[in-house]
């Protein structure tokens, strides 16, 4: 029998980066809830893209306890609520400390594309290369996206896109639901400003999310939805994410049936 040959360092760090690792700890422990606001310790394995944090009044007080899950839900309805424009609801976000996730995050990740779009994608929440870049869907599934949105004619300069939650949970975990309530009326307001003729969810968390129902991917998708944002109803499409996609590629063909349908509603509406 051939002696297996022991993986490199390159091979190694590859395999833990699929794995989502991607932050090297330091050699001694240390006890994070001593640390006040001190830069957390780690090296990362891709260096971050600095985006200085604003200092303007956050919704939930940095440094303070993280408040209770209601609470924090609570808090992120009103502001989000009050949140006169996108770039309004940007920086409340930015300020706002009720989700845990974004302590683990690189930083926020808003929306790409154009908030004048007549569509909308909405995904789940963003993974390492999103929380690298500071935008949605720009790694390997965003690639694919970009392939199936670019088919039927549209392009980040005429579609809009974001995530339910807009923080990357670390490892790409699935977000809790309470993470998911709490982020909730952040995209709900995102979408009400954006205001677009047709909303499309991009797989099982952001459809039952965002458009209420208990059903499956393999049930709702294809199946034309209101979405009301309170002072408007917006036809939805829920349609396969793509990673689920590139792990399954025989539902390309359903996802085109899908992309076909909305081509149809945007000419028709
Ligand atoms: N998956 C998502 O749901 N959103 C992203 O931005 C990237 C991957």
């Amino acid at each position: 029998m051939m002696p297996e040959l022991a993986p490199t360092v390159r091979e190694l760090l590859a395999f833990y980066l699929e794995a989502g690792v991607d932050c090297a700890l330091v050699e001694e422990p240390v006890d994070r809830l001593a640390e006040a606001d001190a830069p957390p310790p780690v090296t990362r394995v891709a260096p971050p893209v600095e985006t200085p944090r604003p200092v303007a009044a956050p919704a939930v007080i940095r440094g303070e306890a993280a408040p209770a899950p209601d609470v924090a839900i609570a808090t992120a309805r009103e502001a989000a609520r009050t949140a006169p424009t996108l770039e309004a609801l940007r920086e409340l976000m930015q300020n706002f400390d009720g989700c845990a996730l974004k302590n683990t995050a690189t930083r926020l990740v808003f929306a790409d594309g154009n908030p004048r779009a007549r569509i909308m994608f909405v995904g789940e929440a963003p993974g390492r290369d999103e929380d690298i870049e500071g935008l949605p869907f720009v790694g390997r599934s965003g690639k694919l996206l970009d392939h199936m949105i670019g088919a039927i004619g549209l392009n980040r300069t005429t579609a809009y896109i974001a995530n339910v939650i807009p923080w990357r949970p670390p490892g790409n975990r699935t977000p809790t639901p309470q993470e998911t309530q709490i982020c909730l009326p952040f995209i709900q307001r995102q979408i009400e400003l954006v205001n677009p003729d047709v909303l499309v969810t991009l797989g099982n968390p952001s459809t039952q999310t965002l458009l209420s129902t208990r059903e499956g991917i393999m049930r709702t998708r294809g199946r034309w939805f209101d979405y009301d944002t309170g002072a408007r109803m917006i036809r939805a499409l829920p349609t396969f994410h793509p990673a689920y996609l590139l792990r399954s590629p025989a539902y390309k063909r359903l996802a085109w049936q899908d992309l076909r349908a909305i081509a149809k509603a945007l000419a028709l509406s």
